[in-house]
């Protein structure tokens, strides 16, 4: 596995991720140090910035920052840009700290790509690459570099990949839980419900797709929660072509 994080000014995060699989014994590189390495490998060092992306930071920022992630701070995050300060812990409430955000992160707030890939030989790969989160706190690592979250496989067993509530996905690790319900005797469509069946009792509204395939029968599942109209997917078997899909959420 490789993977890199809080990568700036470098396109193709997940060629970087493979460049630290293919030429470090390490796991995961993040910030100036990770761009640094994709220089060194050759990747170009160059602005990200389009005029999509100036002018939606532009708008947010005219809507006094709004949403963002912030909580238990002052001035006021729900109607304020910052700088922020901690409150102090006589003002904070167990309000502020259970705070949860609603619908931060759904399909329009972010881009992430997931895939599951087996090859003629039967050898497994999963992947997963996003620009995150939008209006993240910079710094902030979401689930898809983190090997396990966003995306897992096990040559023995089979491969999952997620989308949606990075911070969510990271909390129950969700690829790496459906990979070993599969390895429990689990179908890849009751691992992906299985796993995700854990999260609205804690996050109800948080919004997320999974892939799941196996690794001894190629047999697939996607599974959702709170995505409206269903999470859409692909499958692709060579030679036949690709099939667009929906799976229908659970929650
Ligand atoms: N799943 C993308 C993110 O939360 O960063």
């Amino acid at each position: 596995m490789g993977s890199v994080a809080a990568l700036r000014r470098v396109k193709n995060a997940i060629a970087v991720a493979r460049a630290v699989l293919e030429h470090t014994e390490h796991t995961l590189l993040v910030g100036d140090q990770a761009t640094a390495f994709a220089i060194a490998m050759g990747f170009t060092n160059e602005s990200l910035t389009s005029d999509w992306s100036r002018e939606s930071h532009l708008k947010w920022r005219q809507n006094n920052c709004q949403p963002n992630y912030w909580r238990a701070v002052t001035p006021d995050p729900q109607k304020s840009c910052g700088p922020y300060k901690p409150l102090s812990l006589k003002k904070k409430s167990s309000d502020h700290l259970q705070q949860r955000r609603t619908h931060l992160v759904d399909r329009t707030h972010h881009d992430t790509i997931g895939a599951v890939a087996i090859d003629a030989q039967g050898r497994i790969a999963s992947g997963t690459s996003t620009n995150g989160a939008t209006h993240k706190i910079p710094g902030r690592v979401g689930d898809s570099p983190i090997v396990g979250a966003g995306s897992y496989c096990d040559q023995e067993v089979g491969g999952a990949a997620a989308t949606g509530d990075g911070d969510v996905i990271l909390r129950y690790l969700v690829s790496y839980q459906a990979v070993e319900n599969m390895r429990r005797g689990m179908a890849p469509e009751a691992a992906a419900k299985e796993v995700l069946g854990r999260i609205p009792a804690k996050f109800p509204t948080a919004q997320i797709g999974l892939v799941v395939v196996s690794a001894k029968t190629g047999a697939y599942a996607a599974s959702c929660l709170n995505i409206v109209g269903g999470f859409p997917y692909v499958v692709g078997v060579a030679p036949g072509g690709v099939q667009n899909k929906t799976a229908k959420c659970i929650g």
